[in-house]
């Protein structure tokens, strides 16, 4: 199974990358909605800080995953695939990748308007990217709720545009992104 993907199927490093982000998204908004329930204390800003560090790697994730991207071809949509329906996995995928470095970027933004430092899981400190502002963090605050409902709601119909393409088309765009599968 090669590091590279081809034509017919991702390669390791996609597969690999892509579950990763997926058990990262899992854990941002778990500990992020959990956090935000909490009364302002040490237990908040001690998962704030989790939430934070994951969220980094994330941002990282997606950088190192776009660059293998535009060096590498992609996997052909089966032929039989609609153009409408085509259209709508190209902007899709386009939407993910843009909010897999949005997101991450609005949170550090909003971190350093706050005058809060972040710490990645207490390895190092990233540098503010941001002036201090109280306006600024309050619209990020805003942009960065409603952008995680947004969020959820394009994954979900990416997840079930990946069941669709499974249990309905009966083809291998689901299977040639898992992990351990050999592709063809
Ligand atoms: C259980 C959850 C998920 C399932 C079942 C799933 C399924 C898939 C499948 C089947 C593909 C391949 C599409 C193709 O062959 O053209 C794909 C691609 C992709 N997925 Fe997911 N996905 C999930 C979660 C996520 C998450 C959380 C993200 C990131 C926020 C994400 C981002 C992407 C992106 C950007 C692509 C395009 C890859 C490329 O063409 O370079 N997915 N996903």
């Amino acid at each position: 199974m090669s590091m590279r993907n081809t034509h017919k199927t991702f390669g390791n490093v996609a597969k690999g990358i892509h579950w990763i982000m997926v058990l990262g998204f899992i854990a941002l908004y778990v500990i992020g909605y959990y956090m935000t329930s909490l009364p302002l204390g040490p237990e908040m800003f001690e998962k704030i800080g989790i939430h934070k560090s994951i969220g980094f790697i994330v941002l990282v994730l997606a950088v190192l995953r776009l660059a293998w991207r535009l060096i590498n071809p992609t996997p052909d949509l089966p032929d039989e695939m609609p153009p409408i329906e085509r259209l709508g996995a190209h902007l899709s995928h386009i939407a993910l990748y843009a909010v897999m470095i949005v997101m991450p970027l609005s949170g550090w933004a909003m971190s350093s308007a706050a005058n809060f430092p972040i710490s990645v899981f207490g390895w190092f400190t990233l540098p503010s990217i941001m002036a201090p502002s109280k306006p600024a963090v309050e619209f990020l605050k805003e942009f960065h709720e409603v952008m995680a409902v947004c969020i959820l709601v394009l994954l979900a119909v990416h997840v079930a545009a990946a069941l669709k393409h499974h249990f309905i088309n009966k083809d291998d765009v689901l299977t040639r992104i898992l992990p351990f599968h050999k592709g063809h």
